[in-house]
């Protein structure tokens, strides 16, 4: 990252709320369920997948999680309701994590057994290195009872080339990405070839294994990467899909859905869309720039 971009990304948190929730209209459906139903009717219509997310994280009482739980059986209830082509991503850390790994656990669980109920599925997403052993270990816990559960795995990380050997072993379906939490170099690789490197690595690992990958970036020369991994191994359509986030890149997107690839999209909706906005102008401070120089304009 650049000096300036450093410097963008530095004075982000003194952003107002309003403009922050201006420009992040893009990348999340709404504050409400009925919103993310909207965006993802759309989607559907246009042979395009959805994982829905709560936005949320770091829940620290357990009435909040719980409500949380109950809030994403509603979601379930109204993909179903809706007969939406579309399952739910949720994050540990909103489920009790930091409170106790067994409520968490207890927690996801019950969201993929009503997800069992209407053939659905459930990805948990990776959060910070602080929570990769424990996600890692609730997920092969549920693993060995339901089906429809999968896990996160990013590149970033420099332990992910070890985690590879179970998930690969226990043919796990997985999201792989870059990761996008800020890390210590003790944990995570800066150097961008090494992640991409890891990446590449990675996926080749796991789609050489049988393993369901969601192939989750919008960096082309990783995009190109993947397809080239497929045709080696002659993968049919439906052995993969592609994840990108909600706004991003749509016209790589559309290219990949007009080749006839699967495409998810990632969904994000609700009240707490600060710290998810704040995380994506981190991720590309090209657009915080143009936050700020739009701040100016308005000065
Ligand atoms: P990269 O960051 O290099 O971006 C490639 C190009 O995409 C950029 O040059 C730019 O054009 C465009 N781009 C990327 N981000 C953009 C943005 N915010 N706005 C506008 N353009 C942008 N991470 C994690 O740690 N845990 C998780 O569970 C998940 N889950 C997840 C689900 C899905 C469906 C996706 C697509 C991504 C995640 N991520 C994630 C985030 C992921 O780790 C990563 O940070 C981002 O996808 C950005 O990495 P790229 O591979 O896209 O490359």
């Amino acid at each position: 990252m650049g000096i300036f971009n450093k410097l963008i990304v530095s004075v982000l948190p003194l952003i107002p709320k309003f403009i922050v929730g201006f420009f992040s209209r893009k990348y999340i459906a709404g504050a409400t369920l009925e919103k993310a139903i909207e965006k993802i009717s759309e989607f559907n219509r246009n042979g395009i997948m959805a994982t829905i997310d709560i936005l949320g994280e770091e829940i620290e009482i357990r009435e909040d999680a719980l409500l949380v739980v109950n809030e994403y059986k509603q979601v379930l209830a109204a993909i179903e309701k809706n007969g939406l082509d579309a399952n739910v991503s949720i994050k540990p850390t909103h489920l009790g994590l930091k409170i106790d790994k067994t409520f968490c656990y207890e927690n996801i669980q019950i969201i993929v057994e009503e997800a069992q109920k209407y053939n659905n599925f459930v990805r948990i997403d990776m959060e910070d290195h602080t929570c990769t052993s424990d996600t890692l270990d609730i997920f092969f816990n549920l693993k060995k009872q339901y089906s429809n559960v999968g896990i996160v795995i990013q590149a970033y990380l420099r332990r992910t080339i070890d985690d590879l050997t179970r998930l690969v072993k226990e043919k796990s379906n997985l999201r792989l990405c870059k990761g996008i939490y800020v890390e210590p170099r003790s944990e995570a690789y800066k150097d961008l070839t090494i992640i991409n490197d890891n990446f590449k690595y990675s996926l080749e690992k796991l789609l050489g294994a049988g393993c369901y990958v969601g192939i989750a970036t919008h960096d082309e020369k990783l995009v190109w990467h993947a397809l080239s991994i497929i045709d080696k191994l002659k993968l049919s359509k439906t052995e993969y899909e592609f994840q990108m986030l909600l706004g991003v890149t749509e016209e790589l997107r559309d290219i990949l859905v007009s080749a006839g690839h699967r495409m998810r999209i990632y969904v994000p909706y609700g009240e707490h869309w600060h710290a998810y906005s704040m995380r994506r102008l981190k991720e590309n401070p090209n657009l915080a720039t143009s936050i700020i120089k739009n701040i100016f304009k308005k000065g």
